[in-house]
């Protein structure tokens, strides 16, 4: 079911809360085989799309996952259709192990007659989300003492189990050490491989090492769009980080020379630089 061929493609979306337009006309698309990074300012409408895209949220215009329309359907049955995401704050059992989170979250997603199948032993699906997270060696740890980024992995974990066409994360790295950032980085983009994987972040530096495309959003519309180096170029993006609260911090992210990244990822774009480094006035 998942090809190369799969999209997510958003038109026009609006979504207004008591007549304020918190998305006022968004058009983007994320496929397999790309990182899709959506970022702007604090209450650029992010979290909104993102919302809007797995129906929390009521939106006009349309979202569809290959050929079906999601707009207008109810949260499980997007779900159902191969939607995941994450919230801005982990949401994990932390009582349960990592094997009874996953378990319990591909139980969700399994008719009983399969559930009763899977008794047997441990689902195929739950093996492959330990593998691909990194969690093997915590399968019976408590959620609850995992590290911060354990426990982002093992939501992320919750998402593969249920075997989604589309992931989408809300501010994943939030919290997280640099070492936590580079594994999730890494892990994102094994995932996005096969997957859509549509990403809100703040994190510039994030974003930079791990980004294919970027939509940038601002006041509910889309301010740019393109690859890093593009939308670091873009005058109107300088504008508006350079011009909110947090500016100096959100630019020298922009700036900083990314020593970590590799060379697949790097983006050196000495021109973005020197513009920005001016706008700040350094
Ligand atoms: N349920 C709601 N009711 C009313 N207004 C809302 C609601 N949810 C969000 N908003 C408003 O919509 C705008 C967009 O919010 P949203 O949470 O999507 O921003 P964001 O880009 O995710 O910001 P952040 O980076 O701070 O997470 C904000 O002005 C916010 O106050
Ligand atoms: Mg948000």
């Amino acid at each position: 079911m998942t090809a190369a061929t799969d999209s997510l493609v958003v038109t026009d979306l609006r979504v207004e809360f008591d007549g304020f337009v918190a998305v006022g006309g968004v058009s983007f698309d994320a496929h397999p085989g790309e990182v899709r990074f959506l970022i702007g300012p604090n209450g650029a409408g992010k979290t909104t799309c993102i919302d809007a895209i797995t129906g929390l949220s009521k939106g006009s215009g349309s979202v569809k996952l290959g050929d079906q329309e999601l707009l207008g359907k109810a949260v499980n049955k997007i779900v159902r259709l191969g939607v995941g995401r994450t919230f801005q704050t982990a949401t994990v059992f932390e009582q349960l192990s990592v094997l009874q989170n996953l378990d319990i979250a591909a139980g969700l997603h399994r008719s009983s007659f399969s559930l009763l199948r899977a008794r047997r032993g441990v689902d195929p699906a739950i093996e492959r989300a330990l593998e691909e997270t990194g969690l093997s060696g915590e399968r019976e740890t408590p959620a609850g003492i995992l590290s911060h980024g354990q426990k982002q992995w093992l939501e992320i974990g919750m998402m593969l189990v249920q075997e989604p066409r589309a992931l989408l994360l809300d501010e994943p790295v939030a919290g997280m050490s640099q070492d936590e950032r580079t594994a999730t980085g890494e892990l994102l983009q094994r995932i996005a491989q096969r997957r859509i994987v549509l990403v809100v972040e703040h994190d510039m530096d994030f974003m930079r090492r791990y980004a294919s495309r970027v939509t940038v959003l601002h006041q509910g519309k889309v301010l740019s769009e393109g690859t890093v180096a593009q939308v670091q170029a873009d005058p109107k993006v300088q504008e508006v980080y350079l011009g909110t609260a947090g500016a100096a911090t959100t630019a020298a992210m922009l700036v900083v020379a990314d020593a970590g990244a590799d060379e697949t990822t790097a983006v050196t774009d000495a021109d973005a630089d020197v513009a920005l480094s001016q706008g700040t006035g350094a």
